[in-house]
């Protein structure tokens, strides 16, 4: 029995940044073969607009293959009309998106982080109809592109909103990939005062090669579920520079390690890793 989640989302928060566009058919690959390792939920697709992300404008061809394999699939969704798009694809889990700072959520969502919100209350409405789990993310929970390092005030109060509107999970996202543990335990202590870590995910980039010491420390504040990407594919276009999620079979190997279950299946995550490194852009 897993005693920790992780949660793969590399074919959304990875492929997303890729500049080459990869075929609908390498998508779904990417995908089945991640099926296989046993993940309990997967991020597979955004619907955004395609405008702004063009690697994503398949993501209704993609989710229409990819039922019943077995993980739960999640896509992403800024507003309403992704969150309509999303349901008519039969979307098992809604992901929502805002940010703690103003720089991002302008660059990302075309939107201040409050009109971001009230753009997601809808979504949150119309999913509670339907009884669909959504999970919020907060982007930017230590430092911002833009406007530098984010007060862990201003993460508690935006997951605290997330909360309010009805979200199951909060998500916290290291966008930049840079943090120290010291800055995400702070970023913590002030969430936790919100919420309790069993409904908190570490969603950390790994730019500055810290993200595993990430994991640990908000693993010792309580924190059980962890997002990452196949093969670290990835990052996001409106981060400039940053890398990809923690990579999914190292954060296995390093909680498997320290004598926790994560579920998966190591041989068939590395059959994804090698299919993930085929897709990636050319350095
Ligand atoms: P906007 O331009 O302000 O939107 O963008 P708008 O409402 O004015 O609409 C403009 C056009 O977009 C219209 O089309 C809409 O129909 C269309 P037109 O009439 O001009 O032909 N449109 C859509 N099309 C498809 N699906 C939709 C949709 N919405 C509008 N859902 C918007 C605002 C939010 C749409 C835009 O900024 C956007 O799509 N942003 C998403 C950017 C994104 O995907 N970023 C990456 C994911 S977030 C991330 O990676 C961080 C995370 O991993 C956590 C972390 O690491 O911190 C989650
Ligand atoms: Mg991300």
């Amino acid at each position: 029995m897993a005693d920790v989640e992780i949660v793969e989302v590399g074919p959304r928060d990875g492929l997303q940044n890729e500049a080459r566009i990869i075929p609908t058919a390498k998508k779904i690959a990417l995908i089945d073969t991640l099926a296989a390792a046993g993940f309990r939920r997967i991020e597979v697709a955004s619907f955004v607009s395609p405008r702004w992300v063009p690697q994503m404008a398949d993501c209704a061809e993609v989710l229409a293959q990819v039922h019943g394999l077995g993980p739960r699939l999640m896509a992403l969704v800024p507003n309403l009309k992704g969150f309509d798009a999303a349901m008519a694809a039969r979307t098992d889990v809604i992901a929502v998106v805002t940010a703690a700072s103003e720089g991002f959520a302008r660059a990302n969502l075309n939107a201040s982080v409050a009109e971001s919100l009230d753009r997601l209350r809808p979504v949150l409405e119309a999913a509670r109809r339907i009884a669909i789990p959504v999970r919020g993310y907060v982007s930017t929970v230590t430092d911002c592109p833009y406007d530098g390092p984010t007060p862990p005030g201003s993460v508690a109060r935006i997951a605290a909103a997330l909360r309010d509107m009805g979200c199951e999970e909060i998500a916290l996202g290291e966008t930049l990939g840079r943090a120290m543990p010291e800055s995400i335990d702070a970023m913590l202590r002030a969430v936790l005062e919100e919420l309790p870590p069993d409904r908190l995910a570490g969603h950390f980039h790994d730019t500055a090669g810290r993200a595993l010491d990430n994991v640990d420390a908000a693993f010792d504040r309580g924190l059980r579920i962890f997002d990452a990407s196949i093969a670290g594919l990835g990052g996001c276009p409106f981060a400039p520079g940053a890398a990809g999620n923690v990579v999914t079979e190292s954060l296995h190997d390093h909680l498997t390690a320290r004598g926790h279950r994560t579920g998966l299946d190591r041989a068939a995550l590395l059959r994804a890793t090698d299919l993930a490194r085929s897709l990636r852009d050319p350095p």
